[in-house]
């Protein structure tokens, strides 16, 4: 039976993204976006100026959220300004003005947005967006300093660059992925596996026969680097070892690009380390080759229709991750597999248990090669040695997430 996943709200980080009254103020809703794709809630705030650079229907349809633009909503049974602090892992204002820095240089709290701030229980984030003349006035660059001096408020950006009105210089707003990248780090600090280094290998590797052919396999490395993205975005420091993939690398992920095992085997050597203490956890989404030609040639072998094709002698490649079990002398690092099999659910459920005994890893991720080989969705289930969950299907960004619950209560 296939059960299908329920978000768990408790685990998803919370931005509070307040929006201000700059032309800039368009740009925050890629923000919202990019915050909302990596798999964080995002509640909207926008002061009234704000309102007249964005609609806020476009700012709630991005977050799947009601947009919050008044402390005096008599809808909200309560303080809203303390009910959305209390809420947030991290307030970012985005784009943020000349106006509300000098309303948080000095505490005001005369609005929603400047109240969150001054109540928020975490960190707080700035992306300014002003004409150069505003940035660099005096009292712009007073008001910067006394946040400095309280140590509470991050800032990221302005840059160098045309503003709005076609003059250039220091006061246009970061980009997007800049500040939803500074955010992800403020936000890594909350997460469940922050202060933990999690290795994960992703992809396929490719075997060479000659210069211009290989062995390979049909894995799209989806799975691994939705593991690397959320590892790191619940705080992980991560390494992907990744095998020949298009895909592009995760904020934050530490990224090591290999094409065969051997090299996976000497870049996993690498990120853990002779006595394996460089990882809390080691995470074997790749598909690496069992098998690899015996002997590659060195020239591009020729079709000659007078003989017989070549036949192709193969050799054993080393099992990677029985490997580093092997070595293992205590718990760390966690040792999580990935079974991959043809046959049907109680096939693929033997191949994970027998794989999990012989291999001497902590947790096998089961799962059957026609639901998973180049898809965005996947079906598995979890076999540790407590026993097997139900398989369940669901995208691979939940199901990394299923996978990253069970790795925190195994590092305990
Ligand atoms: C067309 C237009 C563009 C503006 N752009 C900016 C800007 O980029 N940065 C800024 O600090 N203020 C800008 N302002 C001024 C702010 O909107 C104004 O100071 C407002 O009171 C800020 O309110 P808020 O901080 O509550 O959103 C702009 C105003 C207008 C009319």
């Amino acid at each position: 039976m296939t059960e299908r996943p329920r978000p768990n709200e408790s685990r998803r980080r919370v931005v509070a993204l307040a929006v201000t009254g700059s032309i800039a103020a368009y740009k925050a809703v890629e923000v919202a976006r990019l915050l909302v794709k990596a798999g964080h809630r995002v509640l909207p705030l926008m002061t009234a100026s704000a309102t007249r650079f964005v609609g806020p229907v476009t700012l709630s349809g991005i977050c799947g959220e009601p947009v919050a633009t008044d402390m005096w909503d008599p809808t909200y049974p309560g303080e809203l300004h303390v009910a959305l602090a209390d809420r947030a892992d991290v307030v970012a204002i985005v784009s943020a003005t000349a106006d509300v820095l000098a309303r948080l240089a000095h505490g005001r709290a005369d609005d929603l947005v400047a109240a969150t701030a001054l109540c928020a229980k975490g960190p707080v984030l700035v992306a300014p967006a002003m004409h150069p003349r505003m940035w660099s006035h005096p009292a712009t660059r007073a008001n910067l300093a006394e946040l400095a001096r309280q140590g509470r408020v991050s800032v990221v950006g302005p840059v160098v660059g045309p503003v709005a009105s076609g003059d250039v210089g220091m006061g246009r707003m970061a980009e997007p992925v800049e500040i939803a990248r500074a955010i992800e780090e403020l936000l890594a600090g909350a997460g469940d596996l922050s202060g933990r280094r999690v290795v994960v290998t992703a992809g396929p590797t490719f075997e060479p026969i000659d210069p211009v052919r290989f062995l390979g396999n049909r894995s799209s490395g989806r799975m691994g680097f939705a593991l690397a993205a959320r590892a790191r975005a619940r705080g992980a420091d991560v390494v992907l070892v990744a095998g020949p993939v298009a895909l592009p690398t995760p904020a934050g992920v530490e990224r090591r690009d290999v094409e065969t095992a051997e090299q996976m085997r000497a870049a996993l050597a690498d990120a853990l380390g002779p006595d394996l203490g460089g990882a809390d956890a080691v995470v074997m989404a790749a598909a690496v080759a069992d098998f690899r030609p015996a002997s590659a040639s060195g020239t591009k072998i020729k079709k000659d229709a007078s003989s017989a094709p070549p036949a192709i002698a193969l050799a054993q490649n080393p099992d990677l991750i029985a490997e580093i079990a092997s070595k293992r002398s205590g718990p760390k690092p966690v040792l999580v597999a990935f079974a991959l099999e043809t046959g049907d659910d109680a096939s693929v459920l033997g191949y994970a248990r027998r794989k999990l005994e012989q291999k001497r890893v902590d947790l096998v991720v089961a799962n059957a090669a026609h639901e998973s080989l180049g898809h965005a969705d996947n079906r598995v289930a979890l076999v540790d040695a407590a026993g097997a969950s139900p398989f369940v299907a669901a995208t691979k960004d939940a199901l990394a997430d299923r996978i990253l619950d069970r790795l925190v209560t195994l590092l305990g």
